[in-house]
């Protein structure tokens, strides 16, 4: 009864706000009817968040099952796709805000997903708080990229993703091939001759790769901002360590049986899977969230549960087997960032040393500022305070005390806390 009645005032106090927008619409011009439907738009929304909260339902979220280019045109920026063929034959796709006014080119500024993610990472959070979108809003001209194997850049001039052949690469083909292309594709369509750089955590790592591989390249670099930078994996220690052991052994046996296709790519039976353990009531996804805080470290408080439905169909975008393989090689070798390990033989080949490669982050000479934080499980601080004392031309760095690996992407202050601050150190528009 108390529920109905609940139910009943709602429904009153909406309806004598739609009367009230009406009579309004009726008396003033048509920028005041906008108004007054933007007004009556967030009134409906919040009477639907109240009702899902008493209920213990999580609202459903449209964006959920829409591509990085669908999302952002539902937040009212223009979108467009561009396609990127790498020296090796990938094509990978770029999704770009374009700035508003053609006049005049703005500065670049290319946006580098984590690992078995994708360009929709930088669009789980609202508008207010979405790094992509804070950026279209100062008028930069935003390019989300997607290295290969993601779901948006699984193509290739000759292989089919069906074929063994597509997969086998690691994160150093990623930073010899797909970041100079991508970095160098844009440069050309945007007439800029450099841009800004940012990344998370893989996305960091890629680029030191890129940086130390193509050394022509940091001359291309206004600024690089590291979020969670990946370079050493030594301290991966945490709980999450009894999960890595065992995946280290399936990952063995998917290297032994050579046929090492695409994998961690959520589409379909897993996204379903998601919706229905996470995405049905508050408590599931706060339940959810608490899985996400053990794998990236604690601070519940700055992940919302209504993001979860966006985080569940934004995390798992596929990779390759080797890409998640050589984080368990790093994390055995201590604190270095080396390239893939083949076995001593295939080293032999490829390195000349019965070891891997080693990079030398010294030869990074771009300008790079380090965002790290206290509470990250997956980039420790002291694999952070590891690179620091490597590369080659460090600005600044900033160890955020609370904050762990996610909250770069999907924390609550993430705007005041960082982005803000991130803004700030970029070049003008
Ligand atoms: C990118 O490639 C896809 C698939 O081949 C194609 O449909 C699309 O038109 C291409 N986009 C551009 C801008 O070339």
């Amino acid at each position: 009864m108390i529920l109905s009645r609940i139910f009943r005032f709602e429904c009153f106090c909406y309806w004598l706000t739609l009367t009230a927008v009406l009579l309004d619409g009726y008396s003033y011009n048509k920028v005041d009817r906008h108004a007054a439907r933007v007004l009556l738009k967030n009134w409906r929304r919040k009477a639907e968040e109240q009702r899902a909260k008493f209920f213990d339902r999580l609202p459903k979220n449209v964006e959920s099952s829409y591509t990085p280019p669908e999302v952002i045109k539902h937040r009212g920026y223009p979108a467009e796709v561009h396609n990127v063929t790498t020296d090796d034959g990938y094509i990978l796709e770029l999704h770009r805000i374009p700035p508003s006014s053609n006049n005049t080119p703005k500065k670049v500024v290319l946006l580098m997903h984590g690992v078995v993610e994708s360009s929709g990472t930088w669009l789980v959070n609202p508008s207010s708080r979405s790094l992509a979108i804070l950026l279209a809003d100062q008028s930069y001209d935003v390019w989300l990229g997607n290295y290969r194997g993601n779901r948006y850049s699984r193509r290739h001039i000759t292989l089919n993703p069906k074929q063994a052949q597509f997969w086998k690469f690691s994160w150093d083909e990623i930073g010899n091939y797909d970041i100079p292309s991508i970095i160098n594709y844009i440069l050309k369509e945007t007439g800029q001759s450099k841009l800004s750089y940012i990344g998370h955590s893989l996305g960091c790592g890629v680029f030191f790769i890129a940086m130390v591989k193509h050394p022509e390249l940091n001359s291309k670099i206004d600024i690089m901002i590291a979020l969670a930078p990946l370079s050493s994996f030594a301290h991966f220690t945490t709980p999450l360590f009894r999960i890595l052991t065992p995946f280290s052994k399936i990952i063995q046996f998917f290297l032994r049986m050579k046929r090492t296709l695409g994998w961690l790519d959520s589409a379909g039976i897993g996204d379903l899977f998601f919706d229905l353990i996470c995405e049905q009531t508050y408590s599931q996804a706060r339940l959810c969230r608490n899985v996400i805080n053990a794998v990236a470290g604690p601070n519940p408080e700055n992940l919302e549960p209504e993001l979860i439905p966006l985080v569940g169909s934004n995390y798992m975008h596929g990779t390759s087997v080797p890409v998640i393989a050589q984080f368990a090689q790093n994390y055995f070798a201590g604190e270095t960032f080396q390239a893939y390990d083949y076995g001593w033989k295939g080293n032999l080949m490829r390195y000349n040393s019965f070891t891997p490669m080693k990079y030398v982050l010294k030869k990074v000479t771009a300008p790079v500022y380090v965002f790290s934080g206290g509470n990250d499980r997956i980039v420790t601080p002291l694999d952070v305070d590891w690179l620091l004392k490597e590369l080659g031309n460090l600005k600044d760095s900033i160890r955020i005390s609370d904050y762990n690996h996610a909250d770069f992407l999907w924390g609550t202050d993430v705007k005041g806390r960082l982005y803000d601050q991130v803004i700030s150190l970029l070049p003008s528009p």
